[in-house]
Protein backbone atom coordinates (compact mmCIF):
# COMPACT_ATOMS: atom_id res chain seq x y z
CA UNK A 1 0.00 0.00 0.00
CA UNK A 2 1.64 3.70 -0.63
CA UNK A 3 0.53 6.50 1.79
CA UNK A 4 1.35 9.96 0.74
CA UNK A 5 0.94 12.94 3.05
CA UNK A 6 0.25 16.36 1.89
CA UNK A 7 0.62 19.79 3.39
CA UNK A 8 0.94 23.00 1.86
CA UNK A 9 4.61 23.92 1.47
CA UNK A 10 5.76 20.09 2.17
CA UNK A 11 8.60 21.04 4.53
CA UNK A 12 7.02 20.88 8.28
CA UNK A 13 3.60 18.81 8.63
CA UNK A 14 3.82 16.08 5.82
CA UNK A 15 7.38 16.02 6.61
CA UNK A 16 6.52 15.04 10.26
CA UNK A 17 4.05 13.02 10.01
CA UNK A 18 6.39 10.76 6.65
CA UNK A 19 9.44 10.37 9.15
CA UNK A 20 7.04 9.19 11.86
CA UNK A 21 5.15 6.93 9.99
CA UNK A 22 8.70 5.87 8.52
CA UNK A 23 9.64 5.37 11.66
CA UNK A 24 6.99 2.94 13.08
CA UNK A 25 6.80 0.95 9.88
CA UNK A 26 10.72 0.13 10.67
CA UNK A 27 9.92 -0.53 14.33
CA UNK A 28 6.58 -2.77 13.33
CA UNK A 29 8.67 -4.21 10.40
CA UNK A 30 5.81 -3.41 7.73
CA UNK A 31 8.33 -2.43 4.93
CA UNK A 32 6.79 -4.78 2.78
CA UNK A 33 3.49 -3.86 3.59
CA UNK A 34 3.70 -0.06 3.41
CA UNK A 35 5.68 2.74 0.96
CA UNK A 36 5.48 6.39 2.32
CA UNK A 37 6.01 9.67 0.49
CA UNK A 38 5.02 13.51 1.17
CA UNK A 39 4.45 16.49 -0.88
CA UNK A 40 2.90 20.04 -0.92
CA UNK A 41 -0.30 21.41 -3.25
CA UNK A 42 2.34 24.49 -3.57
CA UNK A 43 5.63 23.45 -5.15
CA UNK A 44 7.19 27.18 -3.57
CA UNK A 45 9.77 24.64 -1.50
CA UNK A 46 10.91 22.52 -4.13
CA UNK A 47 14.09 20.69 -3.32
CA UNK A 48 14.23 21.96 0.30
CA UNK A 49 14.68 19.59 3.33
CA UNK A 50 12.05 20.04 6.20
CA UNK A 51 11.99 23.17 7.93
CA UNK A 52 14.85 23.21 10.37
CA UNK A 53 11.96 23.90 13.34
CA UNK A 54 10.41 21.44 12.60
CA UNK A 55 13.25 18.74 12.43
CA UNK A 56 14.48 19.96 15.64
CA UNK A 57 11.41 18.92 17.31
CA UNK A 58 11.19 15.73 15.09
CA UNK A 59 14.69 15.12 16.19
CA UNK A 60 13.88 15.63 20.19
CA UNK A 61 11.13 12.14 20.00
CA UNK A 62 13.83 10.74 18.32
CA UNK A 63 12.52 10.38 14.57
CA UNK A 64 14.43 11.91 11.58
CA UNK A 65 12.74 13.56 8.80
CA UNK A 66 14.21 12.44 5.44
CA UNK A 67 11.89 14.55 2.73
CA UNK A 68 12.30 16.52 -0.09
CA UNK A 69 10.09 19.08 -0.94
CA UNK A 70 7.97 18.12 -3.96
CA UNK A 71 4.97 19.50 -5.38
CA UNK A 72 1.39 17.15 -5.48
CA UNK A 73 0.70 16.34 -8.94
CA UNK A 74 -2.35 14.55 -10.95
CA UNK A 75 -0.21 11.36 -10.93
CA UNK A 76 -0.20 11.11 -7.42
CA UNK A 77 -3.94 10.45 -7.32
CA UNK A 78 -3.43 7.40 -9.42
CA UNK A 79 -0.29 6.08 -8.04
CA UNK A 80 -1.08 6.28 -4.53
CA UNK A 81 -4.02 4.31 -2.50
CA UNK A 82 -3.97 6.62 0.03
CA UNK A 83 -3.75 10.63 0.27
CA UNK A 84 -3.56 12.15 3.57
CA UNK A 85 -4.13 15.90 3.59
CA UNK A 86 -3.04 17.63 6.76
CA UNK A 87 -5.68 20.27 6.71
CA UNK A 88 -9.16 21.37 4.62
CA UNK A 89 -7.61 23.73 2.39
CA UNK A 90 -5.01 20.66 1.30
CA UNK A 91 -7.55 18.55 1.26
CA UNK A 92 -9.95 20.58 -1.19
CA UNK A 93 -6.73 21.36 -3.51
CA UNK A 94 -5.84 17.84 -3.91
CA UNK A 95 -9.56 17.12 -5.05
CA UNK A 96 -9.13 19.97 -7.69
CA UNK A 97 -6.76 18.19 -9.60
CA UNK A 98 -9.31 14.98 -9.82
CA UNK A 99 -11.34 16.66 -12.21
CA UNK A 100 -13.76 13.69 -13.25
CA UNK A 101 -13.97 13.07 -9.65
CA UNK A 102 -12.66 9.90 -9.79
CA UNK A 103 -10.38 9.31 -6.62
CA UNK A 104 -12.29 11.14 -3.97
CA UNK A 105 -12.68 8.11 -1.64
CA UNK A 106 -8.94 7.69 -1.04
CA UNK A 107 -8.41 11.28 -0.26
CA UNK A 108 -8.84 12.15 3.68
CA UNK A 109 -8.38 14.47 6.59
CA UNK A 110 -4.91 13.45 8.32
CA UNK A 111 -7.12 14.09 11.64
CA UNK A 112 -9.80 11.13 11.10
CA UNK A 113 -7.06 8.89 12.27
CA UNK A 114 -6.70 11.02 15.32
CA UNK A 115 -8.36 9.73 18.76
CA UNK A 116 -8.24 10.27 22.54
CA UNK A 117 -7.37 13.87 23.37
CA UNK A 118 -7.09 14.87 19.56
CA UNK A 119 -10.22 13.26 18.36
CA UNK A 120 -11.79 16.99 18.25
CA UNK A 121 -9.35 18.11 15.99
CA UNK A 122 -10.50 18.62 12.46
CA UNK A 123 -6.71 19.52 11.05
CA UNK A 124 -3.08 20.03 11.85
CA UNK A 125 -2.66 24.05 12.20
CA UNK A 126 0.19 25.18 9.95
CA UNK A 127 3.32 25.77 12.16
CA UNK A 128 5.42 27.36 9.70
CA UNK A 129 4.63 31.41 10.90
CA UNK A 130 4.58 30.28 14.78
CA UNK A 131 6.52 29.56 17.63
CA UNK A 132 7.82 26.25 19.26
CA UNK A 133 3.99 25.33 20.67
CA UNK A 134 2.59 24.77 17.06
CA UNK A 135 5.90 22.70 15.95
CA UNK A 136 5.19 20.71 19.48
CA UNK A 137 1.22 20.37 18.20
CA UNK A 138 1.86 18.76 14.95
CA UNK A 139 4.39 15.95 16.87
CA UNK A 140 1.55 15.58 19.25
CA UNK A 141 -1.25 14.82 16.30
CA UNK A 142 1.00 13.45 14.03
CA UNK A 143 2.04 10.55 16.47
CA UNK A 144 -1.61 9.86 17.66
CA UNK A 145 -2.56 9.99 14.07
CA UNK A 146 -0.40 7.95 12.39
CA UNK A 147 -1.18 5.10 15.36
CA UNK A 148 -4.51 5.64 13.98
CA UNK A 149 -3.28 4.72 10.26
CA UNK A 150 -1.23 1.82 11.77
CA UNK A 151 -4.66 0.29 13.33
CA UNK A 152 -6.27 0.63 10.46
CA UNK A 153 -3.39 -0.44 7.32
CA UNK A 154 -0.79 -1.98 9.61
CA UNK A 155 -2.09 -5.60 9.20
CA UNK A 156 -0.03 -7.17 11.62
CA UNK A 157 -1.21 -7.94 15.06
CA UNK A 158 -0.48 -4.88 17.68
P1 LIG B 1 3.65 23.07 5.75
O1 LIG B 1 3.96 24.53 6.37
O2 LIG B 1 2.49 23.26 4.80
O3 LIG B 1 3.26 22.28 6.96
O4 LIG B 1 4.91 22.61 5.08
C1 LIG B 1 4.21 25.66 5.58
C2 LIG B 1 5.45 25.83 5.01
C3 LIG B 1 5.71 26.99 4.27
C4 LIG B 1 4.72 27.93 4.11
C5 LIG B 1 3.47 27.74 4.68
C6 LIG B 1 3.21 26.59 5.42
N1 LIG B 1 4.99 29.12 3.36
O5 LIG B 1 4.10 30.00 3.30
O6 LIG B 1 6.08 29.25 2.80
Amino acid sequence: MKILFVCLGNICRSPAADGVLLHRIKELDLAEQIQVDSAGTSAYHEGEGADRRMQEHANKRGYTLPSISRGFTKRDLEEFDLIIAMDKSNYRNILKLDIEGKYKNKVKLFCSFCSGPYTSYEEVPDPYFGGARGFEEVMDLVENGVEGILNQYGNKER
